[in-house]
């Protein structure tokens, strides 16, 4: 089976995943299995998946919404599995858009094995991730995962879309936002509290935390592509500023700035276009983020995560104080401390 994984106790948030700890080694259990193929071709590229786990936020939100409003259930460990899955194909496939080279501090499959290879193996994620879905009794969840990774790829294509446009307005990326990331981040705190018998106004509420959670997570994932460390993101960084893609602190800068400092900051990225050999030329992300850190951009899209970061920690405490509320409110505040 070649490497071996890092189990979840290694993963870099295990402190803050002590209350669902088995729970998730179960999920992974479940994921690998779904995962194996009698060809050993596919069983190679499942096991690359396998082998580098990120930090299993979407896993981890499902099993501590479950555990903070019940009991968690196997159903719970099949429906991690399911969303981790899930995510892992949106991320195998959007490195093929975004022309990555690194994920989790490794290679990605389209840089290893080509774009051919890392389209199937997102599909063949995607698939098994509906094929174990459906092996619950209920159709509620398959119908959830199913509207989410639609709205998921319409996030992507909406994205794709407006590449290029520096006009985007933020009530657009909001949009792009909520659809490609907040979703599926909705989607774990849903399914966790409703599988945990929670009534229907908390299940609401949770999903709320978890749309809320999703964004603030995104608006700095956006920054982090700005003036994060690849060594500590352990991904490609400026990728959106090279191909295109506006993200908050852009979209406040061009529509707050005098027209000369826009057109300077416009003939940056549009230079930096026609000159990428395909890596974001390192010098022009720095002067991008020393024009937006001018300006008190980053500032204000770091007040906007928090703002929604608030806002999911106030749908918390209409919960009952335990160790998986602790955990939750602590993976809220990460979101807007973190490095990686
Ligand atoms: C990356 O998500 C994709 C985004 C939605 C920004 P994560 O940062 O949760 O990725 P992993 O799973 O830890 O690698
Ligand atoms: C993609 O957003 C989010 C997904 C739905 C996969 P990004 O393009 O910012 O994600 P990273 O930065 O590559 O992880
Ligand atoms: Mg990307
Ligand atoms: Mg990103």
């Amino acid at each position: 089976m070649g490497k071996t994984a890092p189990a979840p106790t290694d993963l870099p948030l295990a402190d803050l995943y002590a209350p669902i700890a088995s729970d998730l080694q179960r999920a992974v259990a479940i994921m690998d299995r779904e995962m194996q193929s009698d060809l050993p071709f596919v069983d190679g590229l499942a096991e690359r998946v396998r082998a580098y786990r990120g930090k299993m936020l979407r896993p981890a939100l499902l099993l501590l919404t479950a555990d903070a409003v019940g009991k968690v259930t196997t159903t719970h460990h099949t429906l991690a599995a399911v969303v981790e899955m899930v995510h892992v194909a949106t991320l195998v496939h959007d490195d093929v858009l975004d022309e990555a080279d690194v994920r989790r501090q490794h290679k990605t499959i389209n840089t290893m094995n080509g774009n051919e290879i890392a389209v199937m193996l997102g599909d063949y994620l995607i698939s098994h991730a509906f094929h174990l879905c459906s092996s619950l009794d209920s159709q509620y969840a398959s119908r959830l995962i199913g509207s989410t990774t639609n709205t998921v790829c319409e996030g992507e294509m909406m994205q794709l879309h407006h590449r290029g446009c520096y006009d985007l307005c933020e009530a657009d990326y909001f949009e792009i936002i909520r659809r490609k990331t907040a979703v599926l981040t909705a989607a774990a705190c849903t399914l966790g509290a409703k599988f945990a018998d929670a009534d229907g106004k908390l299940v609401v509420a949770l999903g709320g935390f978890g749309t809320h959670a999703g964004i603030a997570f995104q608006i700095m994932d956006d920054i982090l592509d700005l003036v994060g460390s690849e060594q500590k993101v352990g991904k490609t960084l400026g990728r959106d500023l090279d191909l295109g893609k506006l993200t908050l602190p852009l979209i406040h800068f061009l529509s707050n700035v005098d027209s000369s400092r826009r057109a300077k900051l416009l003939d940056t990225l549009r230079h930096d276009q026609t000159t990428s050999t395909g890596d974001a030329p390192a010098d022009s992300r720095r002067s991008v983020a020393d024009f937006l850190r001018d300006t008190g951009s980053l500032d204000y899209a770091r007040g906007v995560a928090r703002r929604h970061v608030d806002q999911a920690l106030a749908v918390l405490t209409r919960l009952p104080a335990s160790p998986a509320r602790a955990s939750l409110q602590a993976m809220t505040e990460f979101i807007i401390d973190r490095e990686r």
